[in-house]
């Protein structure tokens, strides 16, 4: 008993020092490196200017796809210009070379990245990053796909226009949030969806010797087509350009408010049509809920100049970040749950009492509500600012350094259907009180609001989506999926998420229709993508030695879990449907 106090007063000391350190910020980070790693480097190609690499290995931020495969490439292609870009599509076609785009830091988890085989090519968007158009009276504004969600914010914000909603990390590429229907949080007007504020977009896929092997298509507001190709995972070809209706710069005001969850099975829908911009942190372990009272303020009389810089985008030192991996590791191998629910209520503490990384004038949280511009709040993620330093401190994930490493899963589960599933999580907590605790070192039970879209692969009803994070899967995956009929995030999840997806979008035979006629070869297809789309029935369950652990299978035998380490193939205890791998004492 000594031995296990002990041991938590000293990890309470080291989460104190890792906050100390985030609050400070005072760490400057490293780059995060390239996704896309080749041993040979030759500068033309055969058009004598655009810049071509060899012999590539292709990753994602984290350094790890679900199921542990490194992807290759026999080439790496960087165009500079839509001009480029038309030529390398058609290099592609005339060689029937598979292909696939990388973006600036590849930050999906599933494997939409990866051409099939050793021998395809990719195209980084890293150089396609420029503002083409701005029109301050159309309220539009038009740039190339590989631009990073921050440099649309602050260009945007140079011109007095903002987009409403998106994503809260700024790493992202307008062409990644657009391949993966990624969402920030709102009920309101248009929604929290990158892709349903597209007005217009020009994608370059593949076509016949008549047209030169690659054909360019400009697609408007209103053309079916375009649901295709706004959220498209990828396969209809290379998007060049988007055009995005903003909105006149506005200010925002937040304020965090902890309180119960008894009752927030009724709170949660309710929440997200009063507020335009709230979001949900949801402890179950520790019975809270932090809801984000997040609206639109009039700026010309509604004083602040607040900042929001997230305490988990801030970089930290690697040896903190070995010290909080070695203590969940240790945590997982002693079974310590009680070890996890105290880190984790702790964690949950800190976060609070630093306000999130709120501050009310860029330096110093003085108190709620934080007023501030859109484009100081909608986004951040400063562990991206970086010299070179060694890599003595990063972002939190970095691959390079033994750091943070996590799974993740994300649904969405139809506003209609919320309150029931949220009743069927607080059955799980009842049953098993601590199980959650592992969600709270990293930031609890997220919910935020997306709204239906037209894109055929985009949400089909207005739902809340659910992102749970963790280092070993203890989720309710199997009972969001198949119960209540949710619908996975196509950037984040493992395997199982996607099992019967696809039956799920009404719409998925004319998303097919439209690939199959922008690219009859399947060139920007890949297993992974078929698997997905459904269109190759077998393989996105991977039957294997604990598999279930990996979130590769649906248990059906003991061996798909860890039956030597106590976990065994189990139906679910709430969704007696589900087969998930449960310790036996
Ligand atoms: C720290 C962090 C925070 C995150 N926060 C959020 C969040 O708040 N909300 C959310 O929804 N998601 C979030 N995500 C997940 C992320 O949004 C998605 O995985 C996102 O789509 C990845 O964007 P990316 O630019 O890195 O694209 P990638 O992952 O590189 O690419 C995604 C897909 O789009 C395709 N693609 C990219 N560009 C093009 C193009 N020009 N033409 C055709 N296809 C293209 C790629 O080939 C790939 O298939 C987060 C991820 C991380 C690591
Ligand atoms: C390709 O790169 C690998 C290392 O990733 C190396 O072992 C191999 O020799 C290289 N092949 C060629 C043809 O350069
Ligand atoms: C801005 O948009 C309006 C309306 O669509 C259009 O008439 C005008 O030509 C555009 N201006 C620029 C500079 O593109
Ligand atoms: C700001 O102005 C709006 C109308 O323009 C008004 O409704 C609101 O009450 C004002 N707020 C303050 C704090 O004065």
């Amino acid at each position: 008993m000594d031995y296990f106090s002990g041991r938590i007063f000293s990890v309470t000391k080291i989460i104190w020092l890792i906050i100390f350190l985030m609050i400070m910020n005072t760490v400057k980070s490293s780059t995060p490196e390239d996704p896309i790693k080749c041993s040979s480097s030759s500068s033309s190609s055969s058009s004598g200017v655009l810049k071509k690499k060899s012999n590539c290995t292709i990753t994602n931020f984290i350094g790890a796809f679900p199921d542990r495969t490194t992807c290759r490439a026999a080439e790496a292609f960087y165009p500079t210009t839509e001009a480029e870009l038309v030529s390398t599509v058609a290099y592609a076609t005339l060689a029937k070379k598979k292909v696939k785009v990388v973006t600036r830091h590849s930050h999906s988890l599933t494997k939409l990245v990866c051409p099939d085989g050793d021998e395809g090519l990719v195209i980084s968007t890293k150089y396609l990053d420029r503002v083409l158009n701005v029109n301050a009276s159309a309220m539009t504004m038009t740039v190339e796909s590989g631009m990073m969600l921050r440099q649309l914010i602050e260009e945007a914000a140079k011109a007095n226009m903002a987009l409403p909603s998106s994503p809260y990390w700024w790493g992202l590429t307008v062409g990644g949030m657009l391949g993966t229907g990624a969402p920030g949080s709102s009920l309101w007007g248009l929604g929290s969806q990158v892709h349903d504020y597209v007005i217009q977009l020009r994608i370059v896929s593949p076509a016949g010797p008549g047209e030169g092997y690659a054909k360019v298509r400009t697609l408007e507001n209103g053309n079916p087509e375009l649901d295709a190709a706004k959220v498209s995972l990828g396969v209809l070809g290379v998007i060049s350009q988007v055009t995005l209706k903003l909105q006149p710069l506005f200010k925002r005001s937040v304020t965090y408010v902890t309180k119960s969850d008894s009752d927030i099975g009724d709170q949660a829908v309710r929440f997200g049509r009063e507020h335009e911009f709230g979001d949900i942190t949801w402890y179950p372990s520790q019975k809270q809920v932090i809801y984000r009272i997040d609206n639109r303020v009039d700026s010309s009389n509604t004083s602040g100049n607040g900042l929001y810089d997230f305490l988990g985008y801030r970089s930290l030192p690697s040896l903190v970040l070995l010290t909080i991996r070695t203590n969940e590791e240790t945590r997982e191998a002693l079974e310590d749950i009680n070890g996890k629910c105290i880190d984790g209520r702790l964690i949950s503490t800190t976060f609070r009492t630093a306000a999130y990384g709120l501050t009310n004038d860029g330096i110093l949280f003085t108190g709620y509500p934080v007023v501030g511009y859109q484009n100081r709040i909608q986004a951040l993620g400063t562990c991206l600012d970086s010299p070179e330093d060694l890599r003595i401190t990063t972002c939190p994930w970095d691959p390079r350094v033994k750091g943070i490493f996590y799974q993740v899963t994300t649904f969405s589960v139809a506003l209609s259907q919320v309150k029931s599933f949220i009743a069927d999580i607080q059955k799980l907590v009842t049953l098993e009180p601590k199980s959650l605790c592992g969600l709270d070192l990293y930031s609890g039970i997220f919910m935020r609001y997306v709204t239906t879209s037209s894109a055929f692969l985009g949400k089909q009803e207005d739902s809340i989506e659910f992102d749970f994070t963790y280092y070993r899967s203890k989720d309710p995956l199997q009972i969001a999926m198949f119960k209540y009929n949710g619908l996975p995030h196509w950037g984040k999840n493992r395997n199982v998420a996607f099992i019967g997806a696809i039956n799920k979008f009404e719409n998925a035979d004319k998303f097919l229709k439209i690939k199959q006629i922008y690219d009859p070869l399947g060139l920007f297809s890949s297993k992974w993508t078929d698997q997905v789309l459904g269109l190759n029935k077998d393989g996105l369950s991977i039957m294997k030695e604990g598999c279930a652990l990996e979130g590769l299978c649906i248990c059906s035998e003991d061996v798909h879990c860890a039956p030597k380490k106590g976990y065994f193939c189990r139906p679910g205890k709430v969704y007696g449907k589900a087969r998930v791998c449960a310790k036996q004492y």
